[in-house]
């Protein structure tokens, strides 16, 4: 859905995924808005980036209880005085934004039993991440 966008915004993308990762319940299409607003965003905030690689990185983690889903950029990264209005509704630091979907795909993560957070990147950008709980955790 968004090998268009990544090929217009020079975007590599380098995936990471578990073999052993549990199987997760949840709603498939509201998954995929949130793993859809993570990689626009992204995106976005690597198209002013010329001095280095614009590198996506999606990875999966295996938890104790749960999967661990990361989405890393080489972007701009997150000012720190930003970090926590991000997720607020309406927020947005785009000319055209609407600043809504950090918030939906916030609610749609602890909707189904998960967290989702944002931290620095290692040298730059940002890493958006979220949990689900594993499907036999829920019983
Ligand atoms: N990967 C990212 N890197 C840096 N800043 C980000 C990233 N993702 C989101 N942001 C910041 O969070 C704000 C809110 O994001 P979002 O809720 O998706 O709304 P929108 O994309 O419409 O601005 C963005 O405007 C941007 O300032
Ligand atoms: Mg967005």
């Amino acid at each position: 859905m968004t090998s268009n966008e990544l090929l217009k915004g020079g975007v590599t993308v380098r995936t990471e995924l578990a073999a052993d990762a549990p199987p997760v319940l949840g709603d498939r299409i509201q998954l995929q808005q949130v793993i859809l607003n993570l990689v626009r965003n992204a995106i976005d905030a690597m198209s002013t980036i010329g001095d280095r690689p614009r590198e996506l990185l999606i990875r999966s983690a295996k938890d104790t209880n749960s999967v661990l889903i990361q989405i890393e950029d080489s972007g701009s990264g997150l000012d720190p005085e930003q970090a926590e209005r991000i997720f607020e509704p309406f927020f947005t630091t785009k000319p055209q934004g609407l600043g809504m979907g950090l918030s939906i795909s916030r609610s749609i993560i602890e909707a189904h039993g998960g967290r989702l957070w944002a931290s620095p990147g290692l040298s730059h950008g940002a890493v958006f991440q979220f949990t689900l709980p594993k499907a036999d955790g829920r019983r």
